[in-house]
């Protein structure tokens, strides 16, 4: 019988966004023991240089390495796609899960009519990651981005609906509509929160 490794599994983020992901893998692994890292001193890490980011990055995960996780969740989306390569090569036996493979695919293969939406933080669309990604998983995919840096400050305040936070999406997702998305990646731990306005603005369907 094969050894169970009951070490936890570390999973971080900027903020309390990452608990989102903390939700699903709770779900998916319920006997899993989780160790979570939010940097709330230090958030929003996505309207941060590049340096500061990869910076953070290594800190978080070296603060987490502590716990000795069996596997590190960058539940980060900027982390995500500005510094996974560089986590990867320098702790090189720890394994990191990055959250942006699992979203591409999930877009691709939801996808009707190959326009794919992609929200996420000034960094990560900057950074091309994920539009890199869904062309390299589906070269016929067309990406249309859109920054929504208020998202972050709102959910952690935690206000997630509303007149206000309303009109916000509609400001941030106007042009998305307009542009015939049938699927739309909440690049960002944060958004998730705000699922219920995101969709009402965007279209259920
Ligand atoms: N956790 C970040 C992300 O998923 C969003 C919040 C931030 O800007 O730090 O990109």
């Amino acid at each position: 019988m094969a050894a169970v490794d009951d070490r936890p599994i570390g999973v971080f983020d900027s903020g309390v966004g990452g608990l989102t992901v903390v939700s699903c893998l709770r779900k998916a692994l319920p006997h899993e023991r989780i160790v979570y890292f939010g940097d709330t001193a230090r958030v929003p890490y996505g309207t941060k240089s590049r340096s500061v980011v990869l910076r953070f990055a290594c800190q978080d995960a070296a603060f987490l390495s502590r716990f000795d996780p069996k596997c590190v969740v960058i539940a980060c989306h900027t982390v995500s796609a500005l510094a996974a390569g560089l986590l990867r090569r320098t702790f090189p036996s720890l394994p990191f899960i990055d959250v942006i493979r699992p979203s591409v695919e999930r877009a691709v293969a939801e996808t009707k009519n190959g326009v794919v939406g992609v929200i996420g933080t000034a960094a990560t669309i900057s950074s091309g990651r994920y539009q890199r990604a869904l062309k390299q998983a589906d070269s016929r995919v067309r990406v249309v981005t859109q920054v929504c840096s208020l998202f972050v400050p709102l959910a952690e305040e935690g206000w997630v609906d509303g007149p206000l936070v309303e009109e916000i999406a509609r400001r941030y997702l106007a042009g998305m509509r307009a542009s015939g998305i049938d699927t739309l990646i909440l690049g960002c731990t944060h958004y998730p929160l705000l699922t219920g306005v995101i969709s009402y603005v965007v279209g259920e369907d």
